[in-house]
């Protein structure tokens, strides 16, 4: 029999499939679902609002049986008004801390910790920060953690060194001359892509990277071990993310009366080329 009583489908929201920590979070999505016979429909709404309303509400007219929420936009009104009213699972991850039953929690305090730890062993005590103006809450934890550890290693992070950019290639590149105002001997960019695009824009200002001035990324994406120099990072398991994610919606799906799950994931230092000790 080819028809199932349910489509068993989940809806899957992310801010922005362009970014491979996106990808590789949809990879884990795709091979849980698989396993478990479900059909991921996924979206990346470039943190349109509307655009992310519309695609919620199309997935809910499909008869969408859960959804995994990592795109920030999905207020708390609209969780309420259309998936709590239509009784349907979802999970909020990453960008989107708000409350759900069942969370795959990253520990982005520590992640912060492992970043200035790294830095300030290496010498570093002029440290720039490059992130979003408007950050999610998972990012206002990793600068939180970023900033409390400095302080306990006597290093203070001037409020002027945290220069805003969008979480971008192109955000990082633009973001160059106002991280060298700083005057920063390193600087710990919110997220890989964006200290990729600060690495391009540091080359074309002829500093070299880490000799002349370090550079730490966060998430570990595929490319990191392919540009030069390898970018130092923060390991976030961004495939198993997706898995467990999957995992956690699928048996709730499929038992709504169970206690609620809770998953912790660690982050982890990958130190490779882009940092190096101060001059
Ligand atoms: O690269 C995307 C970033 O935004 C990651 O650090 C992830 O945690 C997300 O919030």
């Amino acid at each position: 029999n080819l028809i199932m009583k349910s489509a068993q489908t989940i809806g899957v929201l992310v801010p922005n499939l362009g970014n491979p920590f996106f990808s590789m979070f949809i990879r884990g999505v795709q091979q849980t679902s698989r396993d478990r016979h479900f059909i991921p429909l996924i979206f990346g709404a470039n943190h349109d609002e509307k655009l992310e309303s519309y695609y919620l509400q199309e997935l809910i007219k499909r008869a969408v049986d859960g959804l995994i929420i990592a795109s920030a936009s999905i207020t708390g009104e609209a969780i309420d008004n259309i998936l709590k009213k239509n009784g349907i699972p979802y999970l909020l991850i990453d960008q989107n801390g708000g409350p759900s039953v069942d969370r795959v929690r990253i520990d982005d305090q520590q992640g912060g910790q492992l970043a200035a730890q790294h830095l300030v062993a290496l010498g570093h005590q002029r440290i720039a920060v490059v992130m979003p103006e408007h950050p999610t809450q998972n990012l206002l934890i990793r600068l939180d953690g970023f900033r409390k550890q400095l302080a306990e290693l006597g290093v203070q992070l001037a409020s002027t060194a945290v220069v805003t950019a969008a979480m971008t290639k192109l955000g990082g590149y633009q973001a160059t001359s106002a991280v060298l105002a700083q005057k920063p001997t390193a600087v710990f960019a919110i997220n890989d892509e964006t200290a990729l695009g600060l690495i391009r824009g540091l080359h074309e200002q002829g500093l070299r990277v880490p000799e002349d001035i370090s550079v730490l990324g966060y998430d570990d994406i595929d490319l990191d071990e392919y540009v030069v120099p390898k970018l130092s990072t923060i390991h976030q398991p961004v495939v198993t993310m997706g898995q467990q994610a999957t995992t956690l919606l699928i048996n709730r799906i499929q038992d709504q009366r169970q206690p609620e799950q809770l998953v912790n994931l660690p982050v982890e230092l990958r130190d490779r080329e882009s940092t190096g000790p101060v001059k």
